[in-house]
């Protein structure tokens, strides 16, 4: 039986103190509510409807989820309500209730409960975790094996906030059984809310039974509402994801300062150094070394290839290569096997080809340089003429002297040389030879 699933997300998480949705803030380099929706599909759970407030509304479209919105917020039941209303009747349905602001959930605890209801008649399932007190969750009264209601702290006797098992607010109910609880739900209590943990009495008063299904992983169960819960579940996401890659054969020295993000591609026996980052589908092949303080994002490296205090965003770097320390590259930059960039290097939408050296102190911007060609330190390609970017081509083999400024548009071919200090404002021919400002030829030798 397939279950579909409700995300609550509608709340307005007032305790962010935020502008943003609570559930769009990021943990991980991925907002809250898709690393729920992540947990959701990987537990084969496709069919999502969230349900939204205006302001999440406005973004949902990049979480390709269906989704609705609920007006007012008159609490998790009538949340659950108006998501009903949209959601077509389906015989004999199951649906998955959960909050949009657990993002360490993992698909595991979403499969187990999703098939908990098979064959056992119950209209309703809800996971339950153990926490220590004092605790803001809702308390699990139970009669024996069966849960008899859920109570909220702020409805609580002295006596029930003594219970240590809570709602994780993860629930499965019989589709058509929750379309009839809904409707009874009233918000007589202390937030004057229409409370989704009422229907746990409303079953029971009506004979049937509630299983509670008890998680030992309270860390899994965490609900994010202020920004120091959320620090708390971005250092253990971190944790999982640094351990996923350490098992699958990369040594991260310190994962504690080694930031990482899903869907990273990271080759066996490459060595992550401490302060490092990595994000936003970066891909890095076999046996490079990446950090100590880099910082990669959207960044594609290949075999080999190092890259030590360094900033590398939206680039491409072939195997062999070595990046650092101090280098920017970014914005395109595409360079080739066995390339050297080193210190107070800077490359904008460039290609280098294989072998190329850029050792120290040079921008290079909307350039091409050819296989093996040197650039000598101090170089700049100065490519903004105060309107627009203008293309420098260096061939094969050139040699660029010390402080040459190439004034773009400027191509030199293979090779060249420019002298130290040469200002290039002419194209220079294959194998000719320029120096002075402006650069002249010398005489052929
Ligand atoms: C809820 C549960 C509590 C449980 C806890 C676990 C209820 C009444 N209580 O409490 O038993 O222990 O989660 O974290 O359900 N939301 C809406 N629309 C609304 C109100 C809330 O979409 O009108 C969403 C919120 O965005 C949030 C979720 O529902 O994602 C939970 O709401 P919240 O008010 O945070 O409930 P809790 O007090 O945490
Ligand atoms: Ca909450």
């Amino acid at each position: 039986m397939t279950i579909r699933a409700i995300v609550l997300a509608a709340g307005k998480g007032t305790r962010m103190k935020s502008g943003v949705p609570k559930v769009l803030h990021e943990l991980c380099g991925r907002p809250m509510l898709w690393h729920v929706l992540n947990a959701l599909r990987g537990a084969g759970i496709d069919d999502i409807l969230v349900v939204t407030n205006d302001e999440l509304e406005a973004t949902i479209d990049d979480f390709e989820v269906r989704s609705v919105v609920q007006r007012q917020q008159l609490g998790t039941g009538h949340a659950v309500k108006v998501a009903l209303e949209v959601l077509e009747p389906l015989a004999g349905g199951r649906v998955l209730v959960t909050n949009g602001d657990m993002p360490l959930v993992r698909e595991g605890v979403y499969r187990s409960v999703a098939s908990s209801l098979d064959g056992n008649g119950a209209p309703m399932s809800l996971v339950t975790v153990r926490m220590p007190l004092p605790s803001n969750f809702g308390r699990v009264v139970r009669s024996g094996g069966d849960a008899t209601r859920i109570v909220e702290v702020r409805d609580a006797t002295p006596a029930e906030l003594e219970i240590d098992e809570m709602n994780a607010a993860i629930y499965a109910f019989d589709e058509a059984a929750l379309r009839e609880a809904v409707t009874h739900l009233r918000d007589d209590n202390a937030q004057k809310e229409y409370y989704l943990t009422d229907t746990v009495a409303h079953f029971v008063e009506n004979g049937k039974r509630v299983r509670p299904m008890p998680c030992d992983d309270a860390a899994q169960l965490l609900g994010v509402n202020d920004r120091v819960e959320l620090a708390l579940a971005r250092r253990e996401m971190n944790a999982r994801l640094c351990a996923q890659h350490m098992r699958a054969g990369v040594t991260i020295v310190d994962p504690a300062t080694t930031y990482l993000e899903p869907e990273l591609e990271i080759g066996r026996d490459t060595v992550i150094y401490a302060n490092t980052s990595i994000g936003r589908l970066s891909e890095i092949g076999e046996g490079c070394t990446v950090g100590p303080s880099a910082r990669l994002s959207n960044a594609v490296l290949g075999k080999g290839t190092t890259v030590r205090e360094s900033v590398l965003c939206d680039v491409i770097v072939g195997d062999g290569a070595t990046i650092g320390p101090f280098a920017h590259l970014r914005g395109g930059a595409e360079l080739g096997n066995d390339v050297r960039v080193g210190n107070f290097v800077e490359i904008k939408k460039s290609n280098l080809a294989d072998g190329v050296k850029a050792s120290h102190l040079t921008y290079l911007g909307d350039a091409t340089i050819g296989e093996e060609t040197n650039i000598g330190a101090g170089t700049i390609t100065a490519n903004y003429d105060g309107e627009k970017k203008n293309e420098t081509i260096v061939g094969k083999n050139v040699r660029i002297g010390s402080n040459s400024s190439l004034i773009a548009p400027v191509r030199i071919g293979d090779g060249a040389l420019t002298g130290a200090g040469s200002v290039v404002t002419k194209d220079v021919g294959p194998g000719e030879r320029v120096v002075g400002n402006p650069a002249r030829p010398l005489p052929k030798k």
